[in-house]
């Protein structure tokens, strides 16, 4: 495996690959790189003849009062992990690499961003297409593999490639979660013993959602409340979301008949979890 950190030398290697027809999959990230990671790895490995990894904690999608300076990050282990997964390039760029100076033009995203994180994080989605379209600018990927446990990354990335016209497959993969079905998350570490005892519920409230939409249940408002109420009824934690939308245009339903997404952010102290399922009710 290659580690590079200069974007010059970046997209050279990577012009070479792509003039000589090789496949490109590429699994952006912001390190502290666990299993979740992993199969975004995994799945790249198995249909591309070369995989690329970036690992870039980037300031612009962290709101003022978000945890940039605390995002863990551990460069030895994720250099370990992406060995382990075959991965032939790890593009590690330093932060004035990437944004040397203040960015003359701005990416504004006006849709699918006025629920769910991009309402409780102003400017947050702005942040992922900035990176990202700079990101697929360097890698030159074929194939960018993203998980679905942000869902509405996914549909916001989805957008960003259609409108932009960047010539690159979206591959999304299925949340990868702890045996209790805790999501897997890099910020995990920062739950506190009780905490992590508490966070399963999360899931379960998800999972008891969309066992009473199985069942029959249309009304969206029924199914957030019942959602809410059993979060609340198992944790400590303080609900940012639950909501019920239309996926991946994340639009309000009254009556579910189409595919939706099932959503939850919960805020326990130092950590705001997220989760979702989607379900296809056509
Ligand atoms: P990060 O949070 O590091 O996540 C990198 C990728 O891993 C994302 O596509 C995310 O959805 C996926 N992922 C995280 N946990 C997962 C899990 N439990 N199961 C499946 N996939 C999981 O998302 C970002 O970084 C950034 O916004 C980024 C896209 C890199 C832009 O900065």
């Amino acid at each position: 495996m290659e580690i590079i950190k200069s974007i010059h030398d970046m997209q050279s290697k990577m012009m070479q690959w792509k003039q000589s027809g090789k496949s490109i999959g590429f699994v952006p990230t912001m390190g502290y790189l666990h299993e979740g990671h992993q199969q975004l790895m995994k799945k790249a490995r198995q249909e591309n003849d070369i995989v690329v990894t970036s690992i870039f904690v980037n300031p612009l999608q962290f709101g003022p009062d978000e945890d940039y300076e605390r995002y863990p990050r551990d460069e030895v282990h994720d250099t370990d992990i992406a060995k382990k997964e075959q991965v032939d390039i790890l593009f590690y760029p330093h932060v004035n690499e990437m944004y040397p100076k203040d960015q003359t033009i701005r990416m504004t995203v006006h849709q699918r961003v006025d629920v769910l994180c991009g309402k409780s994080r102003p400017g947050h989605f702005d942040g992922v297409v900035t990176i990202l379209a700079k990101l697929f600018n360097i890698v030159y990927p074929d194939y960018v593999y993203l998980g679905l446990k942000d869902a509405q990354q996914v549909a916001v990335v989805d957008a960003l490639i259609q409108d932009y016209n960047f010539p690159i497959k979206l591959r999304p993969i299925a949340t990868v979660r702890e045996q209790d079905g805790l999501a897997k998350s890099s910020r995990n570490v920062n739950l506190s013993d009780q905490e992590r005892i508490e966070a399963p519920y999360i899931y379960q409230a998800l999972l008891h959602g969309q066992k009473l939409m199985q069942a029959g249940e249309q009304d969206a408002e029924v199914i957030i409340k019942e959602v809410s109420h059993f979060i609340h009824t198992h944790t400590h934690g303080k609900i940012d979301y639950v909501d019920l939308l239309s996926y991946p245009e994340l639009e309000r339903v009254n009556h579910i008949n189409e595919q939706v997404i099932l959503a939850v952010a919960v805020y326990f102290k130092h950590a705001r979890l997220i989760d979702n399922v989607v379900l296809d009710q056509q």
